[in-house]
């Protein structure tokens, strides 16, 4: 049997794909975005204050995967960055939203970076190298296995890198599988279109002729590697072609296009203190399904 498929999660960020998952974060069922903002504001003050105990207080932001940098719109009055670095794989989506930051902050020093740092986070030169600190919201770290995420975690608490730094990090919790599962596969189908719609972006790049409608969204919490999982499911015998290639699935073969690790706030922490990191504290929300952490070399 052929060795199960799978795509890097990054692929479903085109324009489109930015656009339908800022429209998750909107539904009823995906609840990561709203709790994230609401822990957010309840901890604002606490959060300005460790920074502050940091010196951080005029620090770099380096938004890891800005998209529409909404997050950290609403975290300006919190952070006062003297410095800001949108990070997104969606180069021209980063592009309008940084725009619109610079409107709204026209004295902010912004750099937009369009890049890819699944592989390695290398930014240019006029960002400043201290007073850095990482904004990684969203449970985004959640794409990475966890080997992936402590090596991640590590290169942000780096000393060598720069004097005074800071991670402020946005993690999903383990809870009841009905709740991940139903955040994962909506009633709407938002989430189907934006798994589908990676067939379509690898179509855009490869040239090749993956056929939407062959395939079906799978949405399923992994409790043994605490994660959750969406696949495409093939709907028939099929066989997808790109240039000097075919690649023959059968009626119910899986292609793996993400993992969304989900953590306890005492294994985030035990990652955080393997990483480097010294001083760390958390918020939660009253139902305890999501975490910020604050974390400081
Ligand atoms: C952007 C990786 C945090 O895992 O919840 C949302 C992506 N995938 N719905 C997540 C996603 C399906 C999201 N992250």
């Amino acid at each position: 049997m052929a060795k199960m498929a799978s795509a890097s999660p990054k692929f479903f960020y085109n324009a489109l794909g930015s656009r339908i998952f800022e429209a998750i974060t909107a539904l009823d069922e995906y609840y990561p975005t709203r709790t994230e903002a609401g822990i957010f504001q309840a901890a604002a003050g606490q959060i300005a204050g460790a920074l502050a105990d940091q010196g951080l207080g005029r620090p770099c932001l380096i938004d890891l995967g800005a998209g529409n940098c909404a997050k950290a719109l609403s975290l300006m009055p919190v952070i006062k960055p003297r410095q800001y670095v949108p990070v997104d794989i969606s180069a021209d989506f980063l592009r309008d939203a940084a725009g619109q930051v610079q409107n709204g902050f026209p004295m902010l020093d912004i750099v937009a970076v369009g890049m890819d740092f699944s592989a390695g986070l290398v930014l240019p030169g006029e960002v400043q190298p201290d007073q850095r600190v990482y904004f990684y919201p969203g449970s985004s770290l959640g794409n990475f296995q966890p080997a992936q995420a402590l090596e991640f975690l590590r290169r942000m608490a780096d000393p060598a890198q720069g004097k005074a730094r800071g991670l402020l990090l946005g993690i999903d919790l383990v809870k009841d599988p009905a709740t991940l599962e139903a955040a994962y596969d909506d009633a709407l189908g938002v989430t189907a279109a934006f798994n589908k719609n990676l067939l379509r972006n690898v179509n855009g790049l490869l040239a090749a002729d993956f056929d939407v409608r062959q395939w079906r969204h799978v949405a399923l919490f992994n409790a043994g590697q605490s994660r959750i999982e969406m696949h495409l499911e093939a709907l028939s015998d099929l066989t997808v072609r790109w240039p000097g290639h075919a690649r023959q699935f059968f009626k119910g073969e899986r292609i793996h296009t993400e993992s969304s690790y989900k953590y306890t706030t005492e294994s985030m922490t035990v990652l955080l203190e393997k990483a480097g990191f010294r001083q760390i504290r958390h918020w939660t929300d009253p139902d305890q399904w999501f975490a910020v952490f604050w974390a400081a070399i």
